[in-house]
């Protein structure tokens, strides 16, 4: 058999967090392939010293085995806004029969699999129970992951992510809009993790001793997605967006919005925190522009 390259990283679905993990990888001297769907996402990595690949994963004919010679891959793609299942895990996974298998895939996935748990705390024990299409669909993909995984002997590490928030990844041009928020006592309880936080977590789960496993990551800081945008707001200068009750928010916001409003839990990230080792820099998104650094924070603290 071939021998692989040594440390050879793929991030399939290299976007935003992928940019900013790759940018951390290249600093460790670490030569990283990035692979996005457009020549213009392309270019974008090109540009900042990342290998690109162009591959459709909803047309993955094209390229068959382009992702069978690494030893580490990062599968950050999204499933497709539409359906119950992730046709593009599954065409990744075909590309890979064709090819040398990695040592290990981490997948991020999200906390949406859990479905609605009624503001309860959970750990990685919670059933999973998706409430809606995305979350199925996240569901569909963890399953043919690890069933893939395991059947071809390679390691694998799910982390069930939250909403993501940092550098150029704030509702600002909502607040701009002025569209409304649930008032605060509707508003479920949410999740939320800082995008460099989150990369922490990534590059540790590729690194652990621990594998074939689930992570809950947050920053250990649960709160409402109201009390979320009055922050964004008062940080950056906007005015607070107006609020409705769920019955008005029902003809105002969008479906998207709507689906992330039918979820309400509080994520602990114990497990995160004791195996991965990581230690957040950043906890609770108080300013929108001078992201708190509060050093180890965990859930259990605040339970
Ligand atoms: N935002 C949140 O709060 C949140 C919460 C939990 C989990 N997540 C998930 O975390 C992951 C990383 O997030 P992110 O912010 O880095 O996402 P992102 O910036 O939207 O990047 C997604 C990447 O996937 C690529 N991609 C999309 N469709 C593809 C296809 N058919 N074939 C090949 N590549 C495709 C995109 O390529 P192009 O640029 O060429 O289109 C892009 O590089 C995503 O799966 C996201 O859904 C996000």
């Amino acid at each position: 058999m071939q021998d692989k390259p040594h440390n050879t990283v793929l991030i399939v679905g290299c976007g935003y967090i992928g940019r900013r993990m790759a940018a951390v990888l290249q600093a460790q001297n670490i030569p990283v392939t990035g692979c996005v769907r457009s020549r213009q996402s392309a270019a974008r990595l090109d540009s900042r010293g990342i290998h690109s690949l162009v591959v459709d994963l909803d047309r993955p004919a094209a390229k068959p085995g382009w992702a069978g010679a690494f030893d580490e891959v990062f599968y950050f793609a999204p499933p497709p806004a539409q359906g119950e299942q992730d046709p593009r895990m599954q065409a990744f996974l075909q590309a890979l029969d064709k090819g040398m298998p990695p040592r290990r895939i981490v997948y991020i996935s999200t906390s949406a699999v859990y479905g609605d748990c009624q503001g309860a705390w959970i750990s990685e024990l919670q059933p999973v129970n998706p409430a809606t299409s995305r979350g199925q669909r996240r569901l569909h993909a963890e399953r043919c992951l690890m069933s893939w995984c395991d059947e071809h002997g390679v390691q694998w590490t799910l982390l069930r992510v939250p909403g993501i928030y940092g550098p150029e990844k704030l509702p600002l041009a909502r607040l701009r809009e002025g569209t409304p928020v649930l008032r605060e006592q509707d508003s479920p309880y949410t999740n939320r993790i800082h995008a460099d936080d989150l990369v922490a977590v990534c590059i540790a789960a590729m690194r652990s001793t621990r594998t074939n496993t689930i992570y809950n990551v947050s920053d250990g800081h649960p709160g409402n997605m109201t009390d979320y945008f009055f922050k964004v707001a008062d940080a950056a200068g906007l005015p607070r967006p107006p609020t409705v009750s769920r019955a008005a928010a029902q003809q105002v916001l969008s479906a998207g919005m709507l689906s992330f409003l039918q979820d309400s839990r509080r994520m602990s990230n114990a497990k995160m925190l004791d195996e991965l080792q990581v230690a957040h820099r950043h906890c609770n998104c108080r300013s929108a522009t001078d992201w708190t650094v509060s050093g180890r924070c965990a859930s259990r603290d605040y339970a």
